[in-house]
């Protein structure tokens, strides 16, 4: 008897996850992973890519079915993340860069009241330490981006450096990202924000899960009373996730980020509802239309509108109200995406346990050693960190685990990444270093010395690139590659003192 197509699935997706129990099993998370792990001979990844038979068979199925563009599965990823930050909608795209890029075009939208829309020629403050992409996106939509320092001992913007960047009637937002999963100071960007109008975007792409806690008076004054669901509540402060602060946030979904589906992105539109459509229209060839694929005549009216100059009744489908691009992801990778989404919790709690494996195991190396600490701790110790008078508090889901080799230290940072190179260690720089030193933007200055600006020094950035190496922290990591990468760089540093 031959058999239905929901059994050949089913037996599929059977022989699927047996599959992936045989072949994939060194992608399992780190400390349930029985992967021989050998000393020296193995590779100890910074990052990589943490799954079970779970993300096989959801992507194996969806390609069965064969929908192949954004549909189902793409609109249940948006509304579980969503759900998850606390925010208001999130829409999916290909990259964080992709995000970062439709973040600030929905910003140019002639929809907005003119007074907040970024036209060429604006300002928008940002960090010099970091990932391109957070910056790129200012410059391609014409505006200027201001550059200022970052904290070498947090790796996130000096809020204090916000007012000198200030440009009165053209600066229109503030655009940087929670750095390596360390939440940036968002009481005193936020204030800065509000006292001047400005757009807050959020670049979350290495800290989904990291929260910023603000004692409840001064969250309520800029506008929040409620913490993010499932965020416990202490009663005296409001706890959120990053990305569910400021007006877009953004997310990628690239392997070593906190959830994979191989390429993807978010954009999170924290409150204010219309800047979905707007996002919507950038990311969808700049449609007017909101329809979802395979879907016609969702407004109800589809040959009843008149915009531009077209006849009235031109089929609302092929009107076009921005210069958009096509940014859409697949289908099957948001079905990844969602099995990824149900273990975010425990990956989210593993990048925690392994920083702090690695900074116990690092701890009595403070004289050569400047360990990154959480954005409002001053001190970390055995017990946990001591924090600032704000009475602000973040707690990080580390995306790496920084640290900066000193100047009297008897040997560099380039010396330090050799050695973990030659041991198989992944390491990395904080990405861009200095990216004002970049050929890029040494070229961009040559070619339109408007193209950027620099307000104050970028000393922090400097020393960022020129001491700091980080670490992975990702859930794949087992408590025995931890215990070597502690060994080698307790060997190397006794090694350099002799
Ligand atoms: C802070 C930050 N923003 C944006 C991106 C870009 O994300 P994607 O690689 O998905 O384009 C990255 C990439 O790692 C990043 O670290």
């Amino acid at each position: 008897m031959s058999r239905s197509p929901a059994e050949i699935k089913q037996e599929i997706l059977r022989l699927t996850r047996e599959y992936t129990a045989l072949v994939h099993g060194a992608n399992r998370p780190g400390r349930e992973n029985a992967q021989a792990f050998t000393p020296g001979r193995s590779t100890v990844p910074y990052a990589g890519r943490v799954f079970t038979e779970d993300e096989v068979e959801a992507g194996v199925g969806a390609m069965l079915d064969f929908w192949l563009t954004l549909g189902a599965e793409g609109e249940a990823f948006e509304r579980e993340l969503a759900a998850f930050l606390g925010v208001k909608h999130s829409l999916l795209v290909n990259s964080g860069s992709s995000a970062n890029l439709l973040a600030l075009s929905a910003l140019t939208s002639h929809k907005l009241p003119a007074h907040k829309r970024i036209v060429p020629g604006d300002e928008v403050i940002t960090v010099a330490a970091g990932f391109p992409t957070t910056v790129s996106p200012i410059i391609q939509c014409g505006a200027v981006p201001v550059f200022i320092d970052s904290s070498p001992s947090t790796g996130n913007v000096c809020a204090g450096q916000l007012q000198t960047a200030y440009a009165p009637g053209k600066t229109k937002a503030v655009m940087i990202a929670h750095t390596l999963g360390n939440p940036f100071d968002l009481g005193a960007v936020l204030e800065f924000c509000r006292q001047h109008d400005l757009w807050l975007i959020e670049d979350n792409c290495d800290a989904l899960g990291c929260t910023y806690s603000m004692p409840v008076e001064r969250a309520k004054a800029l506008g929040f009373a409620e913490n993010s669901p499932g965020v416990p509540d202490d009663g005296r402060h409001i706890t959120r996730y990053t990305g569910a602060w400021g007006d877009i946030s953004t997310q990628s979904f690239y392997p070593p980020h906190h959830l994979t589906m191989g390429e993807g992105g978010a954009v999170n539109i924290v409150k204010h509802a219309p800047l979905k459509s707007y996002v919507e229209s950038f990311r969808d060839w700049g449609r007017d239309c909101w329809c979802h694929s395979g879907k016609d005549n969702t407004c109800g009216k589809r040959f009843g509108w008149q915009l531009g100059e077209l006849p009235r009744g031109y089929d609302h489908k092929y009107i076009y109200s921005h210069l958009g691009y096509n940014l859409k992801p697949l289908d099957p990778q948001a079905a990844i995406g969602r099995q990824q989404l149900k273990k975010l919790p425990s990956f989210i709690e593993a990048r925690k346990q392994n920083w702090a494996v690695l900074r116990a195991g690092l701890a009595d190396l403070e004289d050569v050693f400047a360990f990154t600490l959480p954005t409002h701790a001053v001190a970390w110790t055995q017990n946990g960190f001591e924090w600032d008078a704000t009475g602000c508090k973040t707690d990080c889901s580390w995306f790496g685990f920084m640290l900066r080799v000193r100047p009297n230290a008897p040997f560099t940072h380039s010396e330090l990444a050799r050695h973990l190179d030659e041991k198989k260690i992944g390491n990395r720089m904080l990405f861009g270093g200095n990216l004002v030193r970049q050929p890029v933007f040494v070229q961009l200055k040559k070619d339109r010395p408007q193209a950027f600006r620099v307000a104050g020094g970028l000393a922090g950035a400097d020393e960022i690139m020129n001491q700091a190496v980080f670490l992975g922290t990702f859930p794949g990591l087992t408590p025995a590659m931890l215990a070597f990468e502690i060994d080698v760089i307790r060997s190397f540093v006794a090694t350099k003192r002799k």
